[in-house]
């Protein structure tokens, strides 16, 4: 059921990475909302047949290393809609690696998806915005993982602190245009990100199941319906006063020692 304060009716939104999971959770959110929603990710056919099932969505494929990409996209969305008020950048990938023995190709793929995919995302989703005049919402996609060492996802993390650092300086830069810029900082979430990595993730903690850490650490796994949840927020008028700011959603992860 939708609640009529959290109305997104009107808005266009532009989701990258939104074939599955996170943002695919996002996109049916917004799109139960009244938003008119672009669906964007790398993986054209998956896009695709997720946007088919939505009322209100399209999709368009869009690489978000690829700056040129990044323009279509959002010139896309402009020449679709004549407007973008609401941007999520959350493209990413997970891969599991000792720093030691990291290859330097793996740290830059990492860098290139995670960190620079979301400066061409805030970067061109800005100009659309400040360029029509405008205000609108910018959300980028941190983790837990910036706010503590997290051992064979040190790229990862670094990637996520670096992102929540770029969302301060870009909500200040921006807020004379009417333009917020947040985070959000997800903890373990059940989807293709981390089921990929649980066996290399249990046997790194010497056999300790990975499903009973989480279990212990966070009360399970966070769902993608919470973290839409908090997108929802930080993209309509309830959070009219709140920009430059990092929402953890974690079930109480980041907040114990044990
Ligand atoms: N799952 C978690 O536990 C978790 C926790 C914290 C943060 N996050 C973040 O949430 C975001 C979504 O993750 P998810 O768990 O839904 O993962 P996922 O693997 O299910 O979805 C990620 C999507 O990004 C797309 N993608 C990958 N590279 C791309 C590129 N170059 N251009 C465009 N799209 C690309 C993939 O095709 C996929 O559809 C990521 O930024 C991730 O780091 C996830």
């Amino acid at each position: 059921m939708t609640d009529a304060t959290q109305s997104l009716a009107g808005k266009v939104a532009v989701i990258t990475g939104a074939a599955r999971g996170i943002g695919l959770e996002i996109a049916r959110t917004y799109a139960a909302h009244g938003a008119k929603v672009v669906m964007s990710d790398i993986d054209a056919a998956a896009m695709t047949d997720a946007a088919d099932a939505l009322d209100g969505a399209c999709a368009f494929a869009c690489d978000v290393t690829d700056e040129d990409s990044v323009v279509n996209l959002i010139d896309h969305t402009l020449n679709l809609h004549g407007q973008v008020d609401i941007a999520v950048a959350n493209a990413g990938i997970a891969t599991v690696s000792p720093l030691a023995e990291m290859s330097y190709e793996t740290w830059r793929k990492m860098m290139s998806i995670n960190l620079d995919g979301v400066f061409l995302t805030v970067k061109h989703a800005a100009r659309a915005m400040v360029g029509a005049g405008t205000p609108g919402s910018i959300i980028t996609m941190g983790s837990v993982t910036a706010l503590a060492g997290t051992p064979l996802l040190g790229h990862y993390a670094a990637t996520k602190a670096a992102v929540v650092s770029l969302t301060k300086t870009a909500a200040l830069e921006l807020r004379r245009h009417g333009i917020r810029v947040n985070s959000i900082l997800p903890g373990f979430a059940e989807t293709a990100l981390v089921t990929g990595n649980k066996e290399t993730y249990t046997a790194a903690m010497g056999g300790l199941d990975f499903d009973a850490v989480m279990a212990q650490a966070q009360g399970g796994y966070v769902s993608v319906e919470d973290v839409a949840a908090v997108a929802l927020f930080l993209a309509g008028a309830q959070s009219s006063f709140c920009t430059g700011a990092g929402y953890v959603v974690d079930g109480g992860l980041t907040a114990s020692l044990f």
